[in-house]
């Protein structure tokens, strides 16, 4: 086994973004002498910004290199793997409401990307064969507790069957389906985390809590899907990406570990929560149409990463205050995230629902109106 520990060389996938950059940053500033080369396709949702702090730190830059490019792209990828004694790949197209609009680019990154990245592995244990170097890389695929699909009671256990329900979804099982059996099959080391909710700060503004939080601080309208009673458990960003080097350290090849945030709690409660802290009025919110298929619980069981000896860190109350402290102290960041295609995308995804959700507020209010008009008439 192969378990990249200190000083020794990655390639970070993918570390262009939210959770990457906070496993680069928080590597890095250890300052073990751990060297990564990131690989990212900086899409709309990768960002060299989320990077700055590691380039402003010459210590840190020193070890530090960024390459453009898509790990679908085998010429890409393979020289930077053989260089490596471990692949963490956080690369994904991650937003569940994307892949409704547009499976295609989630099956070229989710799919033939995971493909692209085992083969390039799967090449360095054929140099080991022939001498060529000690040994292959270990590489840690990153999934989601999406691939259970909508968990109504209980919790997911690593042995439960997958059952995604979006394109998201459908493509991260997939891939993490494929890591699995390149070990079974080649022997490659692989090991797999499916990580639960995750919020922190330079998490793209797409997402329920940033979109909210950023949406409240320009008092526009926040769109809650259905009841909002959906479920959702929350894991700070600090601490999904100590427990995945956590899990590249000493993880068992070819195992899988949940990691869960062990904080649940309905959309609703967040959205009241992050109000609160900002001094805005629930009026903000607006029930708009659901999600097609949308997952009504995710929640996991973290026996198997306890035992490995991870604990997180981070208590809700305190990531979720220091969060929209963070958004709020870096408005140049998120207006940046939220420009290129953002108005398209946002047009697409919400117009529709905002002005059907106002015409319905403005019927039931007219409902409301004609209703006391005829009591008053009748009485
Ligand atoms: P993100 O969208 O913020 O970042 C994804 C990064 O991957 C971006 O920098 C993007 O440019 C890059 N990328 C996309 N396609 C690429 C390609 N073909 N080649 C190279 N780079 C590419 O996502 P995130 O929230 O940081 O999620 C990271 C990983 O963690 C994903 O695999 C996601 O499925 C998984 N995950 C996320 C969450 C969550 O709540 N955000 C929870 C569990 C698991
Ligand atoms: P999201 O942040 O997209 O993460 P995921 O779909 O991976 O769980 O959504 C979190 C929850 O918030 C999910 O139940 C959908 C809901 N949601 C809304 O109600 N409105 C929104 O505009 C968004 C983006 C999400």
């Amino acid at each position: 086994m192969t378990a990249p520990g200190a000083g020794a060389r990655l390639l970070v996938t993918g570390g262009a973004g939210f959770i990457g950059s906070c496993f680069v940053r928080d590597l890095l500033a250890r300052r073990d002498g751990t060297r990564i080369v990131v690989l990212d396709k900086l899409t709309y949702a990768g960002n060299r910004a989320n990077l700055a702090p590691v380039e402003a730190d010459p210590e840190q830059a020193a070890r530090f290199t960024l390459v453009q490019g898509d790990i679908a792209d085998p010429a890409a990828v393979a020289p930077l793997v053989a260089d490596v004694d471990g692949v963490v790949n956080f690369a994904a197209e991650s937003h569940v409401d994307r892949s409704i609009l547009d499976p295609a680019a989630f099956l070229r990154t989710g799919v033939d990307g995971v493909y692209v990245l085992l083969e390039a592995v799967r090449r360095e244990t054929d140099r080991v064969a022939a001498g060529e170097r000690p040994l292959a890389p270990r590489l840690l695929q990153v999934s989601t507790d999406e691939v259970y699909g909508s968990v109504e009671t209980g919790f997911s256990r690593e042995s439960d069957p997958l059952a995604p329900r979006s394109p998201y979804a459908a493509a991260k099982a997939a891939g993490e389906l494929l890591a699995g059996s390149y070990h079974a099959t080649y022997g490659l080391d692989v090991v797999i985390t499916r990580g639960s909710n995750t919020y922190g700060p330079y998490h793209h503004p797409e997402k329920l809590i940033p979109l909210f939080v950023t949406n409240a601080l320009d008092d526009q309208p926040l769109p809650l899907y259905g009841d909002g009673m959906q479920v959702r458990d929350w894991l700070h960003v600090s601490d999904h990406a100590g427990a995945i080097d956590h899990v590249l350290r000493f993880g068992a090849a070819g195992e899988v570990y949940n990691v869960p945030g062990s904080h649940p709690v309905p959309n609703r409660d967040i959205v009241a929560q992050l109000l609160a802290h900002l001094g805005k009025p629930w009026s903000l919110v607006r029930h708009v149409e659901d999600r097609p298929g949308h997952d009504r619980r995710y929640a996991m069981d973290g026996t198997k990463l306890a035992a490995l000896g991870w604990t997180n860190r981070v208590a809700f109350a305190d990531g979720l205050a220091a969060t929209i402290d963070w958004f709020r102290a870096n408005e140049a960041w998120w207006r940046t995230a939220r420009s290129g295609d953002w108005g398209a995308y946002y047009e697409r995804q919400y117009a529709g629902r905002l002005a059907r959700a106002e015409h319905g507020a403005r019927a039931e209010g007219a409902g409301r109106v004609a209703g006391s008009a005829r009591r008053g008439t009748e009485s």
